[in-house]
């Protein structure tokens, strides 16, 4: 009989504090192999703590953080090395004797195979990040970590963003955690969407509608969702 499949992230009374100030109390979180999770969250509720722990880029917490695959994360700011062209900043790392053509391959999916040679000083922010998505694939991770990856870009680009990422998402099919403060965001890209206050998850949405989605199908969630988030849509129309 073949074993079950292990989840891409498994946390149980996940604990973390800064000196007395504790950011994260007690999270449980199970990401299923390929599923989309969003995580949205006021500013400073420990949204990027818990996304660091999960790449193991902190280690000091209490409770159990088992992420069994390759993990790959993207931040806010594309984090390019401005030295460094852009096929170099992907294949950097990766001890691949074919680097150029691993970055080649990975650019070609981000759509930028004419910005191999470019520095990265002279890309626009959607570019850069388009750079930095395909920095993250090049790893095949079965974990991509996004740390609101589009919230420097401007709505336009946003939107090309999104369907870029969903995109990816659809061939690699890797588990993916986003952070986000959008939650139309979270409802066009998620399977399932976490809302994350005073270090607990306090709220999950199963979202649930078909594929590709548009704006207009996400609306009835988004507002329990902003519910959730402590925002009376009502009121604020
Ligand atoms: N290295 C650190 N040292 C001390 N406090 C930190 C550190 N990193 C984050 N914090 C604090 O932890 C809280 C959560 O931060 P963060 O996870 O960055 O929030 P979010 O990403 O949700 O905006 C904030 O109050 C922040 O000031
Ligand atoms: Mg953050």
């Amino acid at each position: 009989m073949a074993s079950p499949v292990k989840p891409a992230v498994s946390v149980r009374g996940l604990h973390k504090a800064f000196g007395a100030r504790t950011v994260l109390d007690g999270i449980d979180l199970e990401v299923e192999p390929g599923e989309f999770v969003a995580l949205l969250g006021r500013s400073g509720c420990g949204k990027s703590t818990l996304l660091r722990i999960l790449a193991g880029l902190d280690r000091e917490v209490g409770g159990e953080v088992e992420v069994p695959g390759t993990v790959s994360i993207a931040f806010q700011q594309p984090r390019l090395l401005p030295w460094r062209k852009v096929w170099r900043n992907i294949s950097l790392g990766l001890h691949k004797p074919d680097g150029r053509a691993v970055a080649l391959k990975a650019l070609e999916e981000v759509r930028l195979t004419d910005h191999a040679d470019a520095w990265p000083l002279t890309l626009s922010g959607g570019e850069a990040q388009r750079v930095s998505l395909a920095r993250a694939l090049v790893r095949e991770p079965d974990l991509l970590l996004l740390d609101e990856p589009f919230g420097a870009l401007d709505a336009l680009t946003r939107l090309a963003m999104h369907h870029l990422v969903e995109d990816l998402w659809t061939r690699h099919k890797p588990a993916v955690l986003l952070v986000t403060h959008d939650v139309d965001e979270a409802l066009l890209l998620a399977d399932r969407i976490l809302v994350l206050d005073e270090g607990r998850v306090v709220a999950t949405h199963h979202v649930g509608l078909p594929r590709p989605r548009r704006r207009a199908s996400v609306v009835e969630q988004r507002t329990r969702v902003l519910a959730d988030l402590g925002v009376d849509v009502e009121e604020a129309a």
